[in-house]
């Protein structure tokens, strides 16, 4: 016998409005801005009202395409190409009819670019880092994770997903990772999750020192899988793992999130190709983004603006409460025509909300003093506090 659905039991809708405006409450609700991006004025980008009207264009300080590769003419040159040679969807997943010759290239590309044996192709980054850790950790017999404390959720997911004992060492902190080694059973398989570069605060995990510590362990190598986006530098769309050929066929076997899902459409996979290719015989986008990003940070400084500590070309300033750091994003956009997205918790630790610049090849002096003379008038006007000393 069916039960009758009481539907004045709880008021679903009542509560789900609820948990809004907690979020709301506490000024970390997001809301999106609806800016479309101008192939080849980049980082230039149109943006619109909540009715679809246009407003005045945008610059963009705050994207992932760190490269400004999502608008490379070989890239854009290759979408297009094989748009009219291979059509726009996958057809399937990757069993069904979903594996095209252009993933089948782009995966013998990315095991040359990271000198491993094999690579897989995901629909994301996120997926490939939920899919892998979640597989290995499972199949591994009583496998013990041991993951860096400023891990990405998706790795959080993954290691979760596969009910694997999971110790969480000190951020970038190879004592802290030997010390908890140490302690764990000698016998059982091991796995030590970790990034390259932290994305919110743009340090640099200590790479050796975290390998010679896992080889005092019995390492089986020094990077056993490695994990990467297409989404961010390479400017495209998909994630991948590159490791050894059974590692790889492992994951490809077993792993949900790569079996029940629909591959990655020709297009895209021939776009990060192309940019994969160009990237590995051109320095010239990472030696210029580099250049812009050392600029913005030297100019924030000198302007007293509290930047972040980073030794990559992400360059987080420090607001420090939701609510302002949505104030200042908002001033940002609305007064000078500049997008930087707030970062708030869960994203980061409370206290620690930020602004998160990331300069690209593409954006020139004068774009970078106006957002130096737009965040001191937003830093006095909101009473912001500046850097001491
Ligand atoms: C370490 C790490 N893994 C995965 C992702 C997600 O990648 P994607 O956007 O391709 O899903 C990110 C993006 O923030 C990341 O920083």
């Amino acid at each position: 016998m069916t039960r009758p659905i009481n539907h004045d039991f709880i008021d679903y809708d009542a509560y789900f409005a609820q948990r809004i405006q907690d979020l709301k409450d506490e000024g970390r609700y997001r809301v999106f801005a609806d800016l479309a991006r101008r192939a080849g004025e980049y980082p230039r980008a149109r943006r619109y009202d909540a009715n679809g009207e246009p407003l005045p264009d945008v610059t963009v300080w705050c994207s992932n395409d760190y490269l400004g590769m999502g608008q490379h003419k070989a890239v854009l040159k290759a979408m297009t190409r094989a748009v009219k040679d291979y059509g726009a969807g996958a057809g399937g997943t990757r069993n069904i009819s979903g594996t095209s010759h252009p993933l089948v290239v782009l995966e013998g590309e990315l095991a040359d670019l990271h000198g491993k044996e094999a690579a897989l192709i995901f629909t994301s980054g996120f997926i490939s880092n939920e899919a892998t850790l979640s597989t290995l950790a499972s199949v591994l017999p009583n496998c013990h994770v041991f993951s860096d404390a400023y891990n990405h959720a998706s790795m959080i997911q993954g290691i979760r997903h596969s009910n694997a004992k999971k110790t969480i060492f000190k951020h970038n902190d190879p004592s802290d990772l030997e010390r908890l080694l140490r302690e764990a059973d000698p016998a059982v398989p091991k796995l030590v999750a970790f990034e390259s570069v932290y994305s919110m605060d743009g340090d640099i995990a200590p790479i050796a020192e975290l390998c010679d510590v896992a080889e005092l362990e019995g390492l089986m190598h020094r990077l056993t899988v490695i994990e990467g986006t297409l989404a961010k530098a390479f400017g495209v769309m998909g994630g991948y793992i590159a490791g050894s050929k059974a590692l790889v066929d492992v994951v490809r076997s077993f792993a949900p999130g790569f079996i029940f899902t629909t591959a990655l459409p020709p297009a895209i996979a021939a776009g990060a190709l192309a940019s994969v290719r160009h990237l590995k015989a051109s320095a010239a986008e990472r030696e210029r983004m580099h250049d812009r990003a050392a600029r913005t940070k030297r100019l924030l400084t000198a302007a007293g603006l509290p930047v972040m500590p980073s030794v990559s070309h992400i360059v987080p300033v420090l607001v420090g409460d939701a609510a302002r750091c949505k104030q200042a994003s908002d001033l940002l956009l609305d007064r000078f025509g500049i997008y930087i997205q707030p970062i708030n918790y869960p994203t980061v630790p409370r206290g620690t909300e930020r602004l998160r610049i990331t300069p690209s090849p593409l954006h020139d002096d004068a774009m970078v003093d106006q957002l130096i003379a737009a965040l001191v008038e937003i830093w006095n006007e909101l009473d912001l506090p500046f850097a001491r000393g």
